[in-house]
This record gives C-alpha cells, structure tokens and sequence, in this order.
C-alpha cells in the first residue's frame, strides 16, 4: 500500500440491546475514556442502533435502552465535548457507505463469520437478512470516518479482520489507497470477561440469568452479591499467573480485579498469593462496588432527563456527519456514481 497517512482517528460501537454489563465496561467503554483522555486520536464513540435491530427490539425498549447506554458511556466518563457522541441512525451515510460495502464483501465471507454462526444458530433460513449482513456495516461504520484504531472486546477480532479484508478488496478494486486498513485495539486484562457461573462462557447481556453477569445499573448491594456468590474451585489463589492454568473462574476473577484497578494479573496474584477466595471476593466486591456504583448512580440521574440525552445526540450526530458526509461523496465518486 502507498504511503498515504490517516488522521489518527479512534471508532468504536455498543449495540443499544439491553442493558450494559461489566464485560462491555471493562473490555470497551473504560478503555473508550482510556484513548478519550490520552489526547492522542480524535475519539468517536457510537451507539449501533441499526445493528441491534437484526434481531428484534421492542420499539420501546430501544429507545430506552439508546437513552441508558448514552447515559452508560457519559457516566463511565466520556465527555461529549471531547469525544463525538451519537446513535447510529441519526448518521445516514453509516447505512449508505453499507450498501456500497454490502456489493464489496462476498457472501463466503459473512457465512464465515462464528457471530451469525451463533446468532442464526440452527435455523439461519429464519433470520434476519441484516443479521448475515452485519459485519459489513460494522465495515461501514469504523470506514465512513477513515478511522484507524477501534478499541473492542476480543470476540470483535472476526470482525475487524473482515473489516480490513473489505478497505482492501475495495481500494484494489477500484486501484485506489481510499480507506486505511484499521488496527484493533483489544488489550488489557479484561477484553473477555466471562460469565461469574461458567468461567467458560462469555459474560453476556443476553443471558436469562441476571446471577451470571454484573449489569452497570446494579446496585451496591446487588454487585456485591453477585461477585460473593460467584463460582469458584476449592484452591487458594496460586503463586504466579500461570497457576490460573484450567481454572476459569479464578482466572476470570483475578482479569476483573486487574480490570477494575488498573492492574496487571500478575501484580494481582502476586499481592493475593495465597489467599482464599472467599477472602478474595469480599475484598473484590469492595472494589467493584467502589469502582461501579457510581457509574449506576450518574447513569440513574442522567435518565431523569432524557431531553438532554438527546440533545447531546443530535449535537454528536451533527459533528459525526461533518466527517462522514465528504467521504461518502468521495466514495461516490470512485464507484462511478452521478451526482449533480
Ligand atoms: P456489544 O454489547 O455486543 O455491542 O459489545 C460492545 C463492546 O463490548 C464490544 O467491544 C465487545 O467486544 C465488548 N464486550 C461485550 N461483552 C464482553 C465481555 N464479556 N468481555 C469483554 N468485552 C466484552
Ligand atoms: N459488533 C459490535 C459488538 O457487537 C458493535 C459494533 C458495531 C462495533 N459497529 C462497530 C464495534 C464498529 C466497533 C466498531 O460488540
């Protein structure tokens, strides 16, 4: 590829599909803050509204849960004035540069994809059109802004390759050096937090049972609970991070203590070496409890008025386009097509 240089411009997206748990914390939105603060990239961060709908909302619901997750993100500390805040659908050309991305990727690719593999499940013939064609507007989404780094959880990785595979066929196709080849950005010690009853399951909003996971809307006593009642084996806390070896909920326990706190695993268990879990949770509920219940009380009042919520939406969505609405007539323009 040529040596044409990218602003350094940072995207990422949270489906407005229920309600926020510690992993969408811990894997993206802290991280979020994190590259906000750092001053180095333009930050834009996004509510995906059109991709939670290839799988049925409840009108109602969506436009609560759009109005909750924007208040997650501003309590969480993404300050709309630093970072460009908004809902996808308010931003047009997210779905027009998707129907020219919809023509770019191929079929083979998207049935690949181990997302839709889960989603559609056995009946793929039953969903939803949008639903196989999803990661080609999460192409459409990161591209429309020419971004270069989108900070994610790791069960994201598919898609960002994918992402790179369609700025490449299309800048080959059409022999141009038009979209950068955007890096995923998944570190730290929590970029998969898993499920507090299965160590080997991910930590997830869609699960039927509220024990499994820490919502950002729990309340300290509920957070506390739910970290005291989580599974764990019988050993104490081992020596070093490679004893976490084949054990997942203590591993799991011990990311989202390094998560929390800033900490690497291995200075994590060094400082608990030892100790039992039971001792370990209590002191880790104290920790979430110090680090989430805040974010839960901000998120609370911020709801109570909803006219500034999207007041602070359409100000972002306004901003998004300025970025947006030229590279899409550039894009335009490379297809072929008229405008007048
Ligand atoms: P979603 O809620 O699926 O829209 O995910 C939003 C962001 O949160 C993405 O960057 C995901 O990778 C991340 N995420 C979701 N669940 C987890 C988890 N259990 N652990 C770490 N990151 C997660
Ligand atoms: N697919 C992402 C998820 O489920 C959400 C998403 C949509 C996204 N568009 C994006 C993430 C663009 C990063 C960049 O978590």
């Amino acid at each position: 590829m040529s040596d044409t240089t990218f602003k350094p411009r940072v995207f990422s997206g949270i489906q407005p599909s229920g309600g926020l748990t510690l992993g969408n914390y811990l894997g993206a939105m802290k991280r979020f803050v994190d590259m906000q603060d750092a001053g180095t990239h333009e930050t834009i961060y996004c509510m995906v509204d059109l991709h939670a709908i290839t799988v049925w909302q409840d009108p109602a619901t969506l436009t609560r849960n759009t109005r909750e997750l924007c208040a997650g993100f501003i309590a969480a500390g993404i300050d709309p004035e630093k970072s460009i805040l908004f809902n996808q659908s308010q931003v047009p050309e997210h779905a027009q540069l998707g129907w020219i991305f919809n023509c770019v990727a191929r079929m083979g690719w998207m049935g690949r994809m181990t997302q839709w593999k889960d989603k559609a499940g056995k009946n793929a013939e039953a969903a939803s059109l949008g639903l196989f064609a999803y990661p080609a507007l999460m192409a459409a989404d990161i591209l429309i802004y020419h971004a270069t780094h989108v900070p994610v959880g790791e069960d994201q990785k598919q898609h960002l390759e994918l992402t790179r595979d369609v700025a490449t066929k299309f800048n080959h196709d059409f022999g141009v050096d038009f979209f950068p080849i955007t890096e995923p950005v998944i570190e730290g010690a929590a970029t998969r937090v898993m499920n507090l009853q299965d160590g080997t399951k991910k930590m997830s909003k869609s699960d039927p049972s509220d024990r499994t996971r820490i919502n950002m809307t729990d309340t300290a006593d509920e957070i506390a609970k739910k970290i005291k009642k989580a599974k764990t084996d019988p050993d104490p806390l081992p020596e070093t991070a490679e004893g976490l070896e084949g054990r997942p909920e203590a591993r799991n326990l011990v990311n989202i203590w390094a998560g929390l706190a800033d900490q690497t695993v291995e200075d994590v268990v060094a400082q608990n070496a030892g100790k039992m879990f039971g001792y370990f949770k209590q002191d880790l509920a104290e920790l979430a409890v110090e680090k989430l219940a805040p974010i839960s009380t901000e998120m609370a009042r911020l709801m109570e008025e909803p006219a500034e919520i999207d007041r602070i939406l359409g100000r972002g969505a306004e901003r998004a386009r300025e970025i947006a609405t030229p590279i899409l007539e550039k894009t335009y323009d490379i297809v072929g097509m008229v405008r007048s």
